[in-house]
């Protein structure tokens, strides 16, 4: 059998880097700021949503298997293809420039904030045993607590838009390596769609964060470790 030389295998890697961008990293994030956005619709549908999910069976192995893997593999990928900048820069034209620096720059951005937002709910979750109903007040309460102050809401300000805008630019980045987009006039139309996708995106975490921020009621876990269904 064929081995792959050195140049093969990196080529495959940043395939991999760029299909991880939308499937599923890009899809788990439309999904995220979708469900969240539940809150802004009411606490109880919001504590619904949490508490469905974390009863799902085997959420551990999906969220290990289909979302951290994938965003720990694109991160260090996105390190590597950020560093060795020589890799992209011939697919931009001048104008395209900034988007291809910003593209690095939010990515930066992205893992940084991941790595504050992990480490304050999903990780003191898993810690504490907060499992099951007990996840939802837990986790709503320190929703509240991040939107009661101006340095939280700025992080995930920062964090959301930054989020957004790495995934609607890379849509675009995504459809010419992939060339799915052939023609200036499709890459332009295209640029302006997908910039519409990040823009409402983006409305969607900022509309959440302003649901928690004026209205931070907290709620008791719909079943305690005690009762039974
Ligand atoms: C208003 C905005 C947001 C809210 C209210 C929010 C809320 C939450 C909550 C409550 C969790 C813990 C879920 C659980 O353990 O059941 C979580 C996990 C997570 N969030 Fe967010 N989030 C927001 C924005 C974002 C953004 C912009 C990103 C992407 C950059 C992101 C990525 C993640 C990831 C990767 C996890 C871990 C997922 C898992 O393992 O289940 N979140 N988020
Ligand atoms: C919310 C999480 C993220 C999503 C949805 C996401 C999505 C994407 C998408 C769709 C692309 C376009 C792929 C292409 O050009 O073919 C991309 C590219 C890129 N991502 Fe991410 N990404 C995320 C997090 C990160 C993180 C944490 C880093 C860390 C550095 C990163 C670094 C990069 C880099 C450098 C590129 C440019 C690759 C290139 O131009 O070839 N991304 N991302």
């Amino acid at each position: 059998m064929k081995t792959l030389s050195k140049s093969e295998i990196q080529f495959l890697l940043l395939k991999l880097h760029s299909l991880t961008g939308i499937i599923p990293i890009g899809l788990f994030l439309v999904f995220h700021l979708g469900f969240n956005s539940l809150r802004t619709v009411g606490v109880q549908q919001y504590q619904f949503g949490i508490d469905l999910i974390n009863n799902m069976p085997y959420l551990l192995w999906i969220e290990v298997l289909c979302i951290h893997i994938p965003i720990l593999f694109h991160s260090f990928m996105g390190f590597y293809v950020a560093y060795q900048g020589k890799f992209n820069v011939f697919r931009y034209a001048y104008p395209r420039n900034w988007m291809y620096t910003l593209q690095r720059v939010t990515g930066g951005v992205v893992f940084l904030f991941l790595v504050y937002h992990i480490g304050t709910t999903l990780f003191p979750k898993m810690i504490e045993g907060k499992h099951l109903f007990e996840a939802s007040p837990f986790l709503i309460g320190i929703m509240n607590e991040q939107m009661s102050t101006w340095s939280g809401r700025l992080i995930y300000l920062v964090g959301i838009l930054s989020a957004t805008f790495h995934f609607a630019n890379g849509l675009w980045g995504f459809c010419i390596s992939w060339g799915l987009l052939i023609g200036k006039d499709a890459q332009r139309n295209a640029g302006i769609a997908f910039m519409f996708v990040g823009l409402v995106l983006a409305l969607w975490g900022v509309a959440t964060m302003a649901a928690f921020a004026l209205d931070p009621v907290s709620v008791e876990p719909v079943f305690s470790k005690g009762m039974s269904l």
